[in-house]
This record gives structure tokens, sequence and C-alpha cells, in this order.
């Protein structure tokens, strides 16, 4: 079946976060919006199709996750990621955020201590910070737009008694690596020695690119035992992140009971009926638009990639292994971070997501969000270009 992945839909009047809070976050309403991690591509249309006809039925009220919903996910992962689980290690969950945000409330006290590493997805700090926990940041090491982990420091940090939980980004918003063996079983002596639970952020395990695998960790270190809760979700892959739904895979058994508890007593088990029905399309059906999207999404990183060595050479970027999200360096245009960003907005009228709100190791980076057509990401390119003319006819 043919996808056409160019055709501009107009999100206008669908009370998209993207269009309707820019005003908010970029202090104008004409900004292109490239930042925000969900895409302007219509649905599979399985998905589509699964939730027209739920919608027909025209009662709506309380339902459960069944069989159905748990196979479509066992299936999904075993096809998708050759990982064999259990229908019973799935817990729903209304997000990944709710999930980690039951983790930490689950398995740290207040006062305990939580790793992120940085420059990283910015509810990471939050999620920590606000709910009395003391943030961590183990720094990731850029190395000319190649970003690797700095194992002797997380060590040390996994080795603090108050250190209970590494929140963990696989793949990882906003650098784009789909972490190898070698890194993930450093990442598990380390949590296993110094007994750290793993919260594995994986919601865009299934966007791999150019041939990259997502490897999951809880299915490579077995030995991770009652350590390691995977998070999940169709959102980021079908387009779907609308309809909260995501599911955490917690192997061990009495950690899932502790974690369902908690995903009980914190009222957040109940979800929304049609993320089930768009879950269980997509799950069975949506494999062949995957690998469609995921081809288009090749081909628009491709575009950036070239159009920014014809164009700007000097800004810094790294083709992405996984996510449709691209990470620029911009730092050899000398403007502070705060120049740069209103340069963006004012010069250009792009919006991007700013690379400080990441942390600081974000300072002269944005983050563009390609999950859109052709024609768009040329658009947002051509405005970046007149930013960058500005810059250098200073
Ligand atoms: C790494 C990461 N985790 C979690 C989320 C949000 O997940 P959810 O909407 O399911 O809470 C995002 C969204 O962009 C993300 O990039």
């Amino acid at each position: 079946m043919e996808y056409n992945f160019n055709e501009i839909v107009p999100r206008k009047g669908t009370d998209a976060f993207k269009l309707e809070l820019r005003e908010m976050f970029f202090g104008a309403n004409d900004v292109l919006p490239l930042w925000v991690a969900d895409m302007d591509f219509k649905a599979p249309p399985a998905v589509v199709k699964a939730m027209q006809d739920r919608a027909s039925h025209e009662i709506y009220g309380y339902t459960v996750r069944d069989k159905k919903f748990t196979g479509a996910i066992c299936s999904w992962l075993r096809n998708q990621h050759q990982w064999n689980i259990e229908a019973e290690w799935i817990e729903f969950s209304p997000g990944v955020l709710p999930s980690i945000m039951v983790a930490i409330y689950e398995f740290s006290e207040p006062g305990d201590k939580v790793i992120i590493q940085t420059p990283v997805y910015p509810p990471f700090y939050s999620i920590v910070s606000e709910n009395g926990r003391e943030l961590v940041k183990n720094s990731l090491i850029e190395t000319a737009g190649y970003y690797t982990m700095d194992f002797e420091a997380l060590e040390e940090q996994a080795s603090d008694p108050k250190t209970k939980i590494f929140v963990f980004s696989n793949p990882h918003n906003p650098v784009g690596r789909a972490w190898k063996r070698d890194e993930l079983k450093r990442i598990a002596d380390i949590c296993i020695k110094h007994d750290v639970l793993i919260v594995s952020d994986e919601i865009h395990s299934d966007l791999c690119l150019f041939g990259n695998k997502h490897l999951v960790m809880a299915d490579l270190f077995p030995g991770l035992g009652n350590r390691i809760i995977t998070c999940m979700a169709p959102s980021k892959t079908f387009n779907v992140a609308g309809l909260s739904t995501a599911y955490a895979v917690i192997s061990d058994k009495k950690l899932k009971d502790r974690f369902h508890k908690r995903l009980w007593a914190m009222q957040q088990h109940m979800g929304n009926l049609f993320g089930g029905i768009a879950l269980e399309a997509a799950y069975n059906d949506g494999a062949e638009w995957l690998e469609a999207l995921k081809k288009y999404l090749e081909e628009n990183a491709l575009m950036v990639r070239d159009f920014i060595q014809q164009n700007m050479p000097e800004v810094g970027f790294v083709l992405p292994e996984a996510t449709y999200l691209l990470w620029f360096d911009f730092r050899k245009w000398g403007l502070s971070p705060s120049k740069l960003r209103n340069a963006m907005i004012e010069i250009g009228k792009v919006a991007m997501n700013d690379g400080v709100s990441f942390g600081a190791e974000g300072a002269g980076f944005q983050r563009m969000n390609i999950g859109s057509p052709k024609t768009t990401i040329k658009d947002g390119l051509q405005r970046i270009l007149k930013v960058r003319n500005a810059v250098y006819s200073r």
C-alpha cells in the first residue's frame, strides 16, 4: 500500500499543542512549528478505521484492556524487537512520563537521588526534582556531534547509597543515539553492582533509522532482574500521542506488583478507550506503514544533511540513529543561547526546541522535528538559512 507522507494535513482547528502554544512558548503565533515531538502525518489507515468503527458505536463508557491489548503488545515486541515477553509482564499506563512518575514514587523516597543523562528530554528534570527527589546529572560526552557516555562519572554517581533510580533514554532524545550493546552492558553492570533501578524509557524504540537497531536493555541483560522497568508506547511511532496510551514491561513479579499497586493508588490505571483501540490496530496492522514512515524520515534527514552541507557547513549535525528529532549545533554562529533563540523566532520565524531547555549542555543547540512533509521541512531550512544570512551579514 502507498502512504502519502507528502500530504499537508492542516492542523489548525484541532487544538494541536504544537500550534496553539506557540504564543506561550515563543511569544509569536506565526512561527513554523518544528518543535514538540508529534508528527504532521495522519495515523496509519488501520488505526483511523478502528477508531472510526468504535466511534460509531456511540457509547464511550469505561472499558478494560483485555488479552487483545496485551496480545498485540507481545506480538509487536516479538516482531519488531525479537523480545519475547509474557502478557503478565505488561502494565498499562496513560503515558511514559506517568510510568516514570509511578516508578519514582514507588521505588524511591523523598530526598533520594535519581540519575538522568543530559542533555535530555526536559520533563526528566521536573519529574525528578518537582517530586522531591534529588537530580543527578550524568552529562553525555559530545565529540564532533556524536554523543557517548561518561561511565566513570556514572559509576561514581550510582555508587552513592542515596542513588536509587536511573531514568534512561534509549534511543536518546534529543541526541538521537540508539545505544549499542557494549554501552548498555556497562550501564547494566553499574546498576547491578550498585543496586540502582533502571527506568528505561524506550518510547522512541520503533524509530531506529539508517540500519540501526534498537536493543532492549531488559532483554539483553536478564541479570538485571528486579532492577529494570521498560517504558514503551505506540504514541511516537504511530503519531497517536494525544490518546494517552502507554505501558510498562516488568518481568519481576514483585516489582510489577508494586508498580501496579502504586499506579492504581495514583489513579492512573483507567486510560482512554480510544488509546487501546489505536494500540491494537497499530501493533496488529501498522508494521508496513512504519517501514514507509521510517523511509520517509530517512529521506528528510538526508535532505537536511545535504542542505546544511551546501548552505551552512559550519552548523554541526550528525544523522540520528533513531527518532525524528534532529539536534543542530549552532555554536559556530557565535550567538548567546538567548540571541540564537530570538533570532530563530524573530528573523527566521521558525519554532524549534531551544537547546538549553534540554540542559546546560544544549546551549547553542536547537532541536528540529522532521516528522512533517518535505515541503514543511524545506520551508524550515530556508527560514534557518535566513537567520544565518542575517548573522553573517553583521
Ligand atoms: C524520551 C521521551 N519520553 C517520554 C515522552 C512523553 O511520553 P508520554 O507522552 O507517553 O508521557 C517523550 C515525548 O516526546 C519523549 O521524547
